[in-house]
């Protein structure tokens, strides 16, 4: 596996793969990797010629300063890591190999319907530096498909919406949540959990599943109350719990009139901000 903190460095090297008729599979991180993002590498390699994966903890998606300042950073494990599962490129810049004009500049997409609900009301700013960093990613690997993970359900369905609309050429790759043995979502935020928040961590799961079982037997409205008072436990605050339409993420108000229906939830354990999702049909 051969690492760029270039752009021109990787750009050279793709060029050449490109040249070849490669086919390039792309998976884009903030690093900290496990099992979660590895599942994305796998199938990228699986899938295609060539596997780039990007480590670049992005500022302009970041909130708060603080939560930027102690994301994890382990880019020598994760090189480790990726070269185990056959990743051929990494891509590990600095803010100013993504943002040599600066920050400032912002991709003209419309993500207004996408960010009413769940996440984009809590955070900010943070999808727009999301669809920023990726639309920017992108143009310098210039992938044939592009790996998400459905652990941030609301960040590929905004992807998907900026591939669509932009007319990109990358068709977008959705893989399956990763979790723990005892269904907590794998994050690379887990490892900020104090042992005793981490064991009761599992109550997203099960509020989860909850829903799940009995999507057909009560209203949205009951379940995200049960859901929301499930989750309720002591060190630990849900900001949101909602039962939405896959494609518009959208509220519903009955399982009968949709298609495609998914539990999305984020909730403050202790200093650690979790979410985590399940599709309830489709
Ligand atoms: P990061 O949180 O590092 O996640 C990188 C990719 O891994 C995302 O597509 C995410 O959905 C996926 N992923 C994370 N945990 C997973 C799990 N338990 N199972 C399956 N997939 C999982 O998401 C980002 O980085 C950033 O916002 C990024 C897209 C890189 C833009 O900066």
């Amino acid at each position: 596996m051969k690492t760029y903190k270039t752009v021109a460095g990787l750009r050279r090297n793709l060029a050449k793969e490109m040249a070849k008729g490669k086919t390039i599979g792309f998976v884009p991180t903030m690093g900290a990797l496990h099992q979660g993002h590895m599942s994305l590498i796998k199938l990228a390699v699986q899938e295609n010629d060539i596997t780039v994966c990007s480590v670049f903890v992005n500022p302009t998606q970041f909130n708060e300063k603080e939560d930027l300042d102690k994301y994890p950073r382990t880019l020598e494990r994760d090189a480790e890591m990726l070269k185990e599962n056959g990743c051929h490129y990494l891509f590990a810049p600095g803010p100013k190999a993504v943002y040599p004009d600066g920050a400032e500049k912002s991709v003209d997409l419309d993500i207004s319907a996408l960010t009413q609900h769940m996440e984009g009301p809590n955070r900010p700013g943070h999808f727009e530096g999301v669809v920023q960093v990726v639309h920017r990613l992108l143009e310098i690997v210039e992938p044939d498909q592009l790996y998400m993970g459905q652990k941030d359900f609301q960040q590929f369905s905004i992807i998907a919406h900026m591939l669509k609309t932009l007319q990109m050429k990358t068709k977008l790759r959705v893989c399956p949540i990763i979790r723990e043995a005892d269904g907590l979502a794998m994050s690379s935020r887990n490892v900020r959990l104090k042992p005793s928040i981490r064991k009761r961590s599992t109550i997203l799961y099960e509020a989860l599943t909850y829903i799940k079982d009995n999507i057909h037997k009560k209203s949205p409205k009951t379940l995200e109350k049960k859901g929301l008072e499930m989750v309720s436990i002591a060190d630990f605050k849900p900001e949101y719990l909602k039962i939405v339409d896959g494609y518009t993420l959208e509220p519903i108000k009955d399982s009968k009139d949709h298609s495609y229906i998914v539990a999305c939830t984020a909730v403050w354990a202790g200093e650690v901000r979790l979410i985590d999702n399940m599709i309830l049909v489709g």
